[in-house]
């Protein structure tokens, strides 16, 4: 799960669909373009509206996505098309390139793009909560169920 910061939307995209998987059977972490807060734990809008739904994502702690991610994870899912073009940017090669798709791609809501909530209001956090909620479960559904 990938966005800028790393402390907004794909930490809660990353604690929801560990919530939705068998930890013994998936693997899910998430990963920021940016590097501005490596280290650091969620922000705390996106902790509490975790928290809300019985999600606890504060031992998380920021990273930024490198090369050996593409070796690591089947599915590079990110939440918007400016981090898709920075992640593409990053692959490696053409197998890496086709690990990587938008989280909502396919979702049949009305973007496919999880807006950056991080300048806005509380209510932004469970907008996006929901969009990241609708994407884990299809993602479950579609690349998890049946792998192909
Ligand atoms: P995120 O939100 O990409 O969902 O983690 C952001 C968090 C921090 C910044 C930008 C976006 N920032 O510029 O510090």
């Amino acid at each position: 799960m990938v966005c800028l910061g790393n402390i907004c939307r794909s930490p809660l995209a990353e604690g929801i669909l560990n919530s939705l998987v068998n930890p013994e059977e998936v693997e899910v972490d998430s990963a920021g373009t940016g590097g501005y807060h490596i280290g650091n734990p969620p922000d705390i809008r996106s902790i509490e509206v975790a928290r809300r739904y019985g999600i606890d994502i504060s031992a998380q702690r920021c990273r930024k996505i490198r090369r050996e991610d593409f070796d690591v994870f089947d599915h590079i899912l990110v939440m918007d098309r400016s981090n898709l073009a920075s992640v593409i940017a990053l692959a490696p090669n053409a197998s890496a390139r086709s690990k990587i798709r938008l989280l909502l791609e396919g979702a049949g809501l009305d973007s496919e793009e999880v807006p950056d909530p991080y300048y806005g209001e509380a209510d932004g956090f469970e907008h996006v909560y929901q969009m990241i909620s609708k994407g884990c479960l299809m993602i479950r559904e579609t690349l998890i169920t049946n792998p192909s």
